[in-house]
């Protein structure tokens, strides 16, 4: 498909409304290759034209443009830190961890297998993944991995994957079971949870947002945490200055304050 200098205009305006994620004027060859590989491409851009685009038109774009790379022991530091706080915590509070942008599960079980190395070994947490994608969703909740990319992670945490055929691993049965995965966009305003989180993972899914969207973003997930928790954000990201309530704890990772 080869998209006009306007079709590609609208595109990016409407991706930007919708999904937060800014798309730069060296991303159209990107844009035009991936609606050009899925039979529903021509109509979506029919419909974005046309300025009627319904909700799974808009899942379905989201699912095609989003970049979703990730990889197991990616930014490993924060897993240490994680473990650390959570052993300074009460051990009769019951801990809730939202990890904002988890491609296809690699992080989350990660965030897994960390618990089960805190003096809890999991009891009394509880793990919920949420991604804006839903065929990484699907993968992550398949939890099916080449073997070969796991060797990243240590020794230990390697123990915890069960060998399959053709070089693949699984994570363990427990593992998907202690994790929820869900669809949600990071632009939804308000975020639909009742209680706060006492940690957030959400790495890797600023540098997609721009400007003051980034800092409404952020701010909106931050807001979701609750005094004295943790969030981490991607090693390579920084946080707006206008966003207020953290103080910081090591490279990306802060605290909410109290
Ligand atoms: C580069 S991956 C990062 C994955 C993981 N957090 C990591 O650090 O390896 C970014 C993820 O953010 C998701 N994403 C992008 N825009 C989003 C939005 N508006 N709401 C929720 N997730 C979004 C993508 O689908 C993708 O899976």
């Amino acid at each position: 498909m080869v998209l006009s200098s306007h079709q590609y205009e609208v595109i990016r305006r409407k991706v930007r409304a919708e999904l937060g994620i800014e798309l730069g004027p060296d991303r159209k060859a990107m844009v035009s290759r991936r609606l050009g590989g899925i039979p529903e491409g021509p109509q979506l851009v029919s419909s974005m034209m046309a300025g009627d685009l319904a909700p799974p038109s808009l899942a379905l774009l989201a699912d095609v443009l989003t970049t979703n790379h990730t990889h197991w022991g990616r930014e490993s530091a924060h897993f240490d830190v994680l473990i650390q706080w959570i052993d300074e915590q009460p051990a009769s509070r019951a801990l809730r961890i939202w990890c904002a942008a988890s491609s296809t599960g690699e992080e989350p079980y990660t965030l897994w297998m960390a618990c089960q190395d805190t003096e809890r070994s999991g009891r009394g947490i509880s793990l919920l993944a949420t991604d804006i994608s839903r065929p990484v969703l699907e993968h992550a909740r398949k939890g099916i991995y080449e073997a070969e990319a796991t060797t990243r992670l240590s020794a230990k945490w390697q123990r915890h994957f069960r060998p399959l055929p053709d070089g693949l691993v699984t994570v363990p049965e427990a593992a998907k079971r202690a994790i929820l995965f869900r669809r949600l966009n990071l632009m939804t305003n308000p975020l639909p949870f009742r209680n706060q989180f006492d940690v957030i993972f959400c790495r890797n899914v600023l540098i997609y947002f721009d400007g003051d969207l980034r800092r409404q973003i952020i701010q909106r997930v931050v807001d979701q945490l609750r005094p004295g928790g943790l969030l981490c954000i991607g090693l390579a990201e920084s946080l707006p200055k206008e966003v207020t309530g953290l103080s910081r704890l090591s490279p990306s990772a802060f605290l909410r304050s109290p």
